[in-house]
């Protein structure tokens, strides 16, 4: 039982440094979510847009950047806030409501969302 605890002691100790380790690695500290099971192919328009469209216009209009609006987001966002290939650098995915959104908006996007974001940009970051 003594060993058990020591063992417990010693793994959280060393998974506690390592946390601190890994938060001095990243610039910006943004909380990195886990991405569940990533979407294969997804489409900007049919998969992306939609969650701006649902979570995003309420602000975000010509009047504020990055405008999500159907039809003006691909423009606005490629490539001032998203670098294709690396989402975990994209500025559109470090500021995502949960991740790191300037500003509290009361609300998270779900981890389904983050994983269709966080996918699309990896896959590319295509107007498709
Ligand atoms: C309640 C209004 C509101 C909602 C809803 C909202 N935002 Fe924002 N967002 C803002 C404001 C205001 C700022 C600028 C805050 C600042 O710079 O201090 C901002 C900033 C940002 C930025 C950084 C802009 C820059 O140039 O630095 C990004 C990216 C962003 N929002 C993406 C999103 C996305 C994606 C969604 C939807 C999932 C969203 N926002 C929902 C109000 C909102």
């Amino acid at each position: 039982m003594k060993k058990l605890f020591q063992i417990v002691l010693v793994s959280s100790l060393s998974l506690l440094c390592f946390s601190c380790y890994y938060d001095e690695l990243i610039d910006r500290p943004i909380d990195i979510p886990e991405i569940p099971d990533l979407p294969e192919n997804v489409s900007f328009s049919t998969q992306v847009q939609p969650i701006f469209t649902t979570n995003c216009i309420t602000c975000h209009t010509s009047s504020l950047n990055p405008d999500l609006r159907a039809g003006y987001s691909y423009n606005a966002l490629v490539p001032d806030y998203v670098i294709a290939g690396d989402p975990l650098n994209s500025k559109l995915f470090q500021s995502l409501p949960g991740i790191g959104h300037p500003l509290n908006v009361g609300f998270e996007l779900s981890d389904e969302d983050v994983a269709i974001i966080y996918a699309w940009i990896d896959q590319g970051a295509e107007n498709n």
